[in-house]
């Protein structure tokens, strides 16, 4: 059976680590938003570069994600979907768009969030997430899975960080309140080591 999971959470809550674990555990497609875009950041588009508004920490306009979205999805025989909606807007095109089997919210406190956030490293090579505290790796600055270099993303400095939150709680909350309202969100405490959050996640995809 495919799976077409969303996880919807704060930045930091683990929306990217956890959709590394579904998608390797239930052989889906993990489509994410904020990955595309990195990969894309000089990419002229009529807005702009993605770039412009990701080191500030602001979203990047609904068109150039929505696109993005729809031919991930088209291409994908299941799926986590992390990163996206983001706004009520976003939320709209994606129910045009498709079916979802769960809705997950990972629920993680503020401090922890800028924590997490402003530790994280990542993989330049495969793009495996670290952090320097929580999940270090067995090198410090080397990837565990691959030996490439690990580096800060550059918008993970404090700063940025609470202008990410700040957006979330200004645009994404009335995201997760939509579902909340659809009866068909499930809150998870995202508070716990990634195993025990991920046992957490089994549970509701497959329950
Ligand atoms: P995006 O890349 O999506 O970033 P984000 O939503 O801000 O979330 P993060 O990736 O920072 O956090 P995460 O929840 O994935 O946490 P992770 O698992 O890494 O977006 C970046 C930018 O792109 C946006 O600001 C915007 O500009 C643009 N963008 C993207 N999508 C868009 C959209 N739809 N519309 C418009 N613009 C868009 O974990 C974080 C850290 O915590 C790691 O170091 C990890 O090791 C650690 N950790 C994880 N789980 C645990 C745990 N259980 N215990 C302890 N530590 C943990
Ligand atoms: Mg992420
Ligand atoms: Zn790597």
């Amino acid at each position: 059976m495919s799976h077409r999971i969303l996880l919807l959470g704060a930045p930091g809550a683990g929306k990217g680590t956890q959709s590394a674990k579904l998608a390797e555990a239930y052989g889906i497609d993990h489509v994410t938003t904020g990955d595309a875009l990195r990969a894309n950041k000089e990419m002229e588009t009529e807005y702009g570069t993605p770039k412009s508004f990701m080191d500030a920490g602001e979203l990047v306009p609904d068109p150039v994600v929505n696109e993005i979205v729809k031919a991930a999805l088209a291409d994908a025989d299941g799926f986590v979907l992390d990163g996206y909606p983001r706004n009520l807007e976003q939320a709209e095109y994606l129910s045009a768009i498709t079916d979802l089997d769960a809705v997950v919210f990972l629920d993680v406190d503020e401090e922890v969030l800028v924590d997490r956030l402003t530790g994280r490293r990542v993989c330049e090579a495969c793009g495996a997430n670290y952090h320097v505290d929580f999940q270090s790796p067995e090198e410090a600055g080397v990837c565990d899975e691959c030996g490439g270099e690990l580096i800060q993303r550059e918008d993970d400095t404090e700063e940025t960080v609470r202008e990410r939150l700040e957006v979330f709680y200004e645009n994404t909350e009335p995201v997760v309140d939509h579902f909340r309202e659809e009866g068909v969100l499930v809150e998870i405490d995202g508070e716990a080591a990634p195993d025990e959050v991920f046992d957490r996640i089994q549970t509701v995809v497959e329950g």
